[in-house]
């Protein structure tokens, strides 16, 4: 009788913790990781629990996802950092990635007309990348164990291998038919053009040596030498445009973040050349001005006016941003300013869709890769960092004998002079392709305080969706008091301008909001999945860390002590 009574225990703690396990975040008291792969989240604990710096353990789980999630982390691409130290000034890295020297405005245009394989899947994709001398440059501010000991878990995990989890192994096998021009992405990836089986080892003997002399030489190690020149020979080859002296030539930027605030709380994010954080902070000088909480999550009258934020926000996105280095009078203080937000919160109206137009960006108007990891340590220093190939795999072209993909970033300028239309494609000026400059980006590292101490970090992948996914997760903690894996979980929706369209995850808005959205002119489109947003939350009660971990990707990406 005992013995059923245990049993009966058992059965119902398991039952309870299947049921929480579904919305209660990872709680750690020390420090945290959250990646989007368990084996890169551990090597950034194990450096937190070595003493090192919450700048530390992004360089050292960076480095690991090169290896283990080269879908977008990578050493052939570029992304962002925001860093807010306990105290002091935030401070932001931008190692986006940049044209080269012969880049031009009309590169993607072939006998006058656009020509989408030259502008997202040729080796005139290929921007110079920025990642190794970013995760350098930020590491030489704020980095305390040595730079070797950063890069030496990604070198081990190349050279002896890793076995590969399922949703790896079919990421692969889905990939390799658009490698199949690369001989050299072939061979990495697969076995002679085999696919992988979940739990086989995958080694990456080159990749470990180009680690190596990253380790060993610092950025020099990439963008001189040996791995300059294998990038180079690549390059040319096949109809490339990047030299030795574009890699040579590249710098990171460390950069002010753009600072807002949203109901009483501090929102810190990245400023251009991502679109990421004047976007964010317009969207929420937007949606401050009416009462998202009571009107309640999932609402009809809540995804409207979030789609209409969000609407008004790309469109300014379009017309006018870009490289700052190029566009010196962006009108970013304005955009992110609470009198631009009630001049557009005047013009949405509360019963009906506002319309996108290609040509009028006045208002009223008449008419998947890339990774996100957070990081808190036990100073309570965070990081949020978002990097990227641009698609998954990037390129798919890995270079040759140095065992890394090539990212395709150059799809993310503008298509050509002019060509916007209502299908998506932009054509405004500020992010046209030029000689130097870096590509728009919707990346969005964020970091929210309140009364001075740090509340959450938070950022995605998704494209141009990734604003409205952080969107979302800051949507939800601050206004909904969600938990940060309630965050992550609940379904998104965005809309971005153009096409006029409201994208919601299947199954996450009910059959009557969607009834209301449509009665009042909105053009409704359901979605497998939104992004995959990495979550810190300083818990206020406890001081607890919680991470929340997005299972729209495989998951498993908290960890924490
Ligand atoms: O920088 C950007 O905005 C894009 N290149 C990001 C690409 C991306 O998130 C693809 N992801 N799923």
């Amino acid at each position: 009788m005992k013995r059923v009574g245990a049993w009966v225990v058992l059965i119902v703690a398991a039952a309870a913790a299947t049921v929480f396990s579904s919305s209660e975040p990872l709680r750690a008291t020390h420090g945290m990781v959250v990646s989007q792969e368990a084996i890169a989240s551990k090597v950034g604990v194990d450096v937190l629990k070595a003493g090192g710096t919450a700048i530390d353990a992004a360089v050292a789980t960076a480095f690991a996802l090169a290896v283990v999630y080269p879908t977008a982390g990578n050493i052939g691409g570029g992304g962002f950092i925001v860093f807010r130290p306990a105290t002091g000034d935030p401070v932001a890295y931008d190692f986006r990635e940049k044209a080269p020297a012969a880049a031009t405005p009309t590169m993607f245009l072939r006998d006058g007309k656009y020509d989408a394989v030259r502008h997202h899947g040729s080796h005139l994709a290929v921007g110079v990348p920025g990642t190794v001398a970013g995760l350098h440059l930020a590491w030489k501010a704020h980095g305390k164990l040595p730079w070797t000991r950063l890069v030496e878990p990604a070198i081990a995990l190349a050279r002896g291998g890793f076995p590969l989890t399922e949703s790896f192994a079919s990421s692969l096998a889905r990939v390799l038919p658009s490698m199949k021009a690369y001989p050299a992405s072939v061979a990495q990836y697969s076995k002679n053009g085999v696919p992988y089986e979940p739990g086989e080892v995958l080694a990456q003997p080159d990749l470990a040596r180009t680690l190596g002399r990253i380790a060993a030489q610092g950025p020099a190690g990439f963008y001189e030498g040996e791995t300059a020149r294998l990038i180079e020979q690549e390059m040319l080859g096949n109809g490339g445009l990047i030299t030795r002296a574009d890699l040579k030539a590249y710098v990171p930027e460390r950069r002010t973040p753009l600072r807002g605030t949203y109901r009483d709380h501090e929102i810190i994010s990245m400023p251009p050349v991502s679109s990421g954080g004047t976007a964010l902070i317009q969207m929420l000088n937007v949606l401050e001005g009416f009462d998202l909480a009571a009107n309640g999550w999932g609402s009809a009258e809540n995804t409207h006016l979030t789609v209409e934020a969000m609407r008004r926000a790309y469109a300014d996105r379009a017309r006018h941003l870009g490289d700052p280095a190029f566009n010196p009078s962006m009108p970013i203080a304005r955009l992110i300013s609470k009198e631009y937000a009630a001049s557009l919160r005047a013009t949405i109206r509360p019963d009906r869709a506002s319309v996108s137009s290609p040509t009028s960006f006045e208002w009223p108007p008449e008419s998947d890769q890339t990774t996100h990891l957070s990081v808190v340590d036990a100073g309570r220093n965070a990081v949020a960092m978002t990097f990227t190939l641009e698609a998954g795999y990037g390129s798919k072209i890995v270079v040759p004998g140095a065992g890394f993909l090539l990212n395709n970033e150059m799809g993310d300028f503008n298509a050509g002079p002019g060509l916007t239309d209502a299908t998506g494609l932009i054509g405004t000026e500020p992010n046209l392709a030029a000689p130097g400059k870096r590509m728009l980006s919707s990346m969005t590292p964020t970091i929210v305080a309140r009364n001075g101490e740090l509340l959450m970090v938070t950022g995605a992948e998704g494209g141009r969706t990734i604003i409205s996914t952080v969107l979302h997760t800051i949507l939800n903690v601050v206004d909904h008091g969600m938990n940060a894996q309630e965050a992550v979980d609940a379904a998104r929706f965005y809309h971005q301008w153009l096409p006029d369209t409201v994208n919601h995850e299947r199954h996450g808005l009910s059959p009557d909001t969607l009834a209301i959205l449509k009665a009042r002119g909105h053009a409704l489109k359901a979605i497998e999945r939104q992004g995959s947003a990495e979550v810190i939350v300083v818990e206020a009660r406890s001081g607890k860390l919680a991470g929340g971990d997005d299972r729209r990707s495989a998951g498993g990406g908290a960890a924490g002590y």
